[in-house]
């Protein structure tokens, strides 16, 4: 592998699925988890196996369809969710167990009524005993956004010890600033021993709408897995978006860092994640929503209509949209009217559109978006002839 690659963890079947009310059933997960690959995601958390009958037999039934990625199941630091997890996985031909416990202040103190020393015993615990199982063990400090640096250094000194092959650095309740969490990743880079032998993972939730900028940081100083749900969807405000960590790092290739992402799949993949969990994306949601390739005010249609690159730095094609929108209201102008009205057939002289254009504005006062039909309308009133 590159040292350049960053692998894409994708959790939209397990965090994401923690959305209330999307409830995915297995059949639902199974076409998900076979779209996951195809996108060529590195390795896809199927779910939290212990939790319930039916994720067990999802993480099952999914380890067995899944052709290329890596097949994660995750467990606390429990023995028994660990045993769980490496029988739902056995079909799996990567497996992954995803163990690990609280490290913050607060998770110690009021989750586990506990100490920092039995934490890391019970993380040794953890991580020895899924080795038994299989080979690649990951551990996440959770609420690591909040720990003490010099203590989270310890816990990752001690989980390579035990055998993990990566460790988890989770902005659990997406406290960090983007600067703070890379400067923490970069701490661990220079002050844990055998850092280099692991991957270190980002994981980084939306609370503040820092979690891409905290990924992104976080693989700039030295990650190099970045885990992620399509849509950005997860507890609360969210995880970091998939499709958003992908293009900004094709987007900056300054930064050396690529992934495998097929990223023309994404908008398909947006809308099949979004349609099974009956959970729409807002339009103006970077890369993937309705809006963002669409252009509605004068002076952007104008200079998009002239040339693209004028106001959208990615092609929409790159993402699998087909084309760019625009979208006709009371702010366009006439160099937007005409391209339209070419599009549809009518070909303007410079008098004909300005005639036209004055009963547009009419149109577009009462209403919020100008369509073709209005269009033909128009033309009627003011008898311009169809060009082709
Ligand atoms: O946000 C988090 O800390 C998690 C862990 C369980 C990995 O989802
Ligand atoms: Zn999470």
């Amino acid at each position: 592998m590159s040292d350049n690659k960053v692998q894409i963890f994708d959790t939209t079947l397990r965090d994401g699925e923690q959305v209330p009310g999307c409830k995915l059933n297995t059949q639902q997960k199974l076409v998900i988890a076979e779209r996951l690959d195809l996108l060529g995601v590195d390795i896809i958390e199927a779910g939290f196996p212990v939790s319930s009958p039916g994720d067990f037999t999802s993480v099952n039934e999914i380890a067995k369809i899944v052709k290329n990625a890596t097949v994660c199941g995750l467990t606390r630091a429990v023995k028994n969710d660990i045993k769980v997890a490496a029988e739902a996985l056995k079909y799996a031909k990567k497996p992954r167990i995803h163990t690990g416990i609280g490290t913050s202040d607060s998770h110690i103190k009021y989750k586990f009524n506990s100490t920092q020393d039995k934490v890391i015993e019970r993380g040794i615990a953890a991580v020895k005993y899924a080795k038994s199982f299989v080979e690649d063990v990951e551990f996440y400090a959770e609420d690591a956004g909040r720990t003490d640096n010099e203590f989270l250094a310890r816990v990752c000194e001690e989980m390579i010890k035990a055998g993990a092959t990566v460790l988890n650095i989770p902005d659990t309740t997406g406290y960090c600033l983007p600067e703070e969490y890379g400067e923490k990743i970069k701490y661990l880079k220079e002050n844990v021993n055998g850092i280099d032998k692991v991957t270190i993972s980002c994981h980084c939730h939306n609370d503040l709408g820092l979690a891409t900028a905290n990924s992104i940081a976080g693989a700039i100083n030295g990650a190099r897995q970045i885990e992620c749900t399509i849509n950005g969807i997860g507890e609360r405000a969210g995880n970091t978006a998939l499709e958003e960590v992908v293009m900004i790092m094709k987007q900056h290739p300054y930064l050396h860092l690529n992934t495998d992402i097929n990223s023309k799949l994404l908008y398909d993949t947006s809308l099949m994640v979004s349609e099974s969990m009956g959970m729409m994306v807002q339009p103006n949601k970077a890369i993937v929503g309705a809006n963002a390739f669409a252009h509605s005010s004068g002076i952007h249609q104008d200079g998009v209509i002239k040339n693209r690159e004028t106001y959208e730095i990615i092609d929409p094609a790159e993402v699998g949209v087909t084309e760019s929108a625009i979208v006709l209201t009371a702010r366009s102008g006439r160099a937007a009217l005409a391209y339209r009205a070419k599009k549809i057939g009518y070909e303007l002289t410079k008098l004909q559109l300005d005639e036209v254009y004055k009963e547009f504005l009419n149109y577009a006062d009462r209403k919020k978006e100008v369509v073709n039909d209005d269009i033909h309308e128009i033309m009627k009133t003011v008898s311009v002839e169809t060009a082709v």
